[in-house]
């Protein structure tokens, strides 16, 4: 049974590599600020990931359309000053990454700021920008199932891939992904059986949240970890309710992501 320690070296893409091809299964959190940072660190959380999910979680808007390179920049700069060991990734915010050229700006400042990697959500129309940048030495983060930018689009917070056309048009974007360079893929609120096909399918590691157990990582937002979520997602889970202070809340999710108890059926659309 696995028990939390503090991470001993930094985390790489090839460490991520080589746990996807050991069975390892890595955790990761969404998370924004130094402490925080430093407390995944202690609790050998593999990857953070500093989401522009902080729009809703920190700054209070109702989407993440809003979030700025800006915000973007200063959350990354904290979270890099608390945590040395994990693998940081960066989000990009929505139309930063519009074009190739666009993306090749603005990572270079997520970059600059501290991040090991960026993170973009999309499908096929990214993989030439995903070629740009890995060509240049910017890792990147794809993301897809449902990928929260493109909301209005989507017609809200909703599953991705239940009908057979959706499903295949993911696992083609994966594809594609994939054989452009993507580092890692985040799959979003899929059916579980959907996202096995895909981490079966994929050579670069599957992180999913809404996605089922059978990704070859889970992340979660810190903020439904810490139940501060007022209407808090089917897939997510409080932890600090039953481990009753926020280290202990910590160490319980990677405990139960790294044994495979987490998420459970409760967690998971079929
Ligand atoms: O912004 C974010 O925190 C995310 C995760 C929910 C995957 O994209």
């Amino acid at each position: 049974m696995y028990a939390p320690t503090e991470l001993e070296k930094p985390v790489t893409v090839q460490t991520l590599r080589k746990m996807k091809a050991d069975g390892e299964k890595f955790i990761t959190v969404a998370l924004y600020d130094a402490p925080m940072a430093a407390m995944a660190q202690k609790t050998g959380v593999e990857a953070v990931l500093v989401g522009d999910s902080l729009g809703m979680t920190v700054l209070g808007y109702d989407s993440t359309i809003p979030v700025t390179m800006e915000q973007m920049i200063y959350h990354v700069e904290a979270v890099a000053r608390g945590n040395k060991k994990s693998l940081i990734m960066g989000d990009m915010p929505f139309m930063t990454y519009a074009t190739p050229e666009l993306a090749l700006t603005n990572a270079t400042r997520i970059m600059q700021a501290g991040a090991h990697m960026v993170k973009i959500e999309g499908g096929a129309w990214l993989a030439e920008t995903v070629r740009m940048l890995t060509d240049r030495g910017i890792p990147v983060c794809a993301h897809l199932g449902l990928t929260p930018q493109s909301v209005h689009k989507l017609g809200g917070y909703r599953v991705q891939g239940r009908d057979e056309d959706r499903a295949g048009e993911i696992l083609d974007d994966a594809a594609q992904l994939d054989e452009a360079g993507a580092d890692l893929l985040v799959l979003e609120c899929v059916p579980a059986a959907l996202a096995k096909r895909i981490t079966d399918a994929v050579s670069l590691p599957t992180i999913g949240i809404g996605a089922g157990r059978e990704t070859d990582a889970q992340v979660l937002v810190i903020n439904d970890i810490l139940g501060l979520t007022e209407q808090p997602p089917k897939f997510s889970k409080n932890f600090l309710q039953e481990a009753g202070n926020i280290p202990g809340a910590l160490r319980k999710y990677a405990e139960d992501v790294k044994n495979g108890v987490f998420p459970e059926d409760s967690h998971t659309f079929y």
